[in-house]
């Protein structure tokens, strides 16, 4: 089982295939890399796939101290994580929170970003409202744990038809969820006071592909639209039948999309 030290944090990734230039995949919250499976396995093939569990999550440290969360600073551990693999340019991708990390990496480390894939994610700020809403789930946590709030984000992470219909994926999604409630805390922490990246997005230089879950509700198709227009050259791929974790709802589909993508240019 990998494990990097970075800055001081014992970083766990999983990895799969050779080649390069290497895909390197960023989880969503409050999930671990063991949500990108089907991306490793599938598109692997011709290259080097690395997924990292970001600070407070899956296998990686879980620090208690509120400071080490910042978008800056896990975008600093990919940094130093991409040193310790010897890559120098990688094809990154982020799912929602990974990908408020993919364009934080943008911000602190352009060199390090050859291509880029947002996918369920956003480029704006909190609102007041996200914002106070996520200091509730930090008190709540501190109070009872998580498991309350697993239920209720579950709600929001996949549509109304993989609810009902697909028993074991929201069984899978559950487990992707268990992880230390120091790292949920930290992570809401980092989220909450993260920048607003929209003005960036006009200089975005790399090839860029945006996807979104048709029936995503926290970064609905609209505000991935509205993404893509702000990002010259980039694309954009809408996933039927997904919510919020396409990688997930619509594996085949979202492979697709990033194999293509990753080929094409
Ligand atoms: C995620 O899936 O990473 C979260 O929905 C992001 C967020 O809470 O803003």
């Amino acid at each position: 089982m990998p494990f990097a030290e970075v800055d001081g944090a014992r970083l766990h990734y999983l990895e799969a295939g050779a080649g390069e230039p290497a895909l390197v995949l960023l989880h969503g919250f409050p999930l671990h890399a063991g949500m990108w499976a089907e991306q490793l396995d599938a598109l692997s093939g011709p290259r080097r796939v690395i997924a990292p569990d970001l600070l407070g999550f899956g296998r990686s440290d879980a620090p208690d101290s509120l400071y080490r969360y910042t978008m800056a600073g896990f975008a600093d551990l990919v940094a130093g994580l991409l040193d310790h693999l010897g890559l120098r340019r990688v094809a990154l991708a982020g799912l929602s929170m990974g990908g408020y990390v993919a364009l934080a990496v943008l911000r602190g480390h352009p060199e390090r970003v050859a291509r880029l894939v947002l996918a369920d994610t956003r480029a704006g700020a909190d609102t007041q409202l996200a914002y106070d809403t996520r200091t509730d789930q930090q008190e709540q946590i501190a109070r009872i744990g998580t498991d309350a709030l697993v239920e209720t984000l579950l709600g929001g992470l996949l549509c109304e038809r993989t609810r009902s219909t697909r028993p074991d994926v929201v069984d899978h999604v559950r487990r992707l969820m268990a992880n230390a409630p120091a790292g949920y805390i930290g992570a809401l922490e980092a989220m909450k006071h993260r920048p607003d990246a929209t003005a960036e997005l006009a200089a975005i230089a790399v090839p860029t592909l945006v996807i979104v879950g048709e029936d995503d509700r926290l970064s609905p198709p609209d505000v991935a639209r509205d993404m893509q227009a702000r990002i010259p050259g980039s694309e954009l791929v809408v996933l039927p039948d997904a919510g919020h974790l396409s990688n997930i709802e619509a594996a085949a589909g979202f492979n697709q999309a990033v194999e293509g993508f990753l080929r094409r240019r």
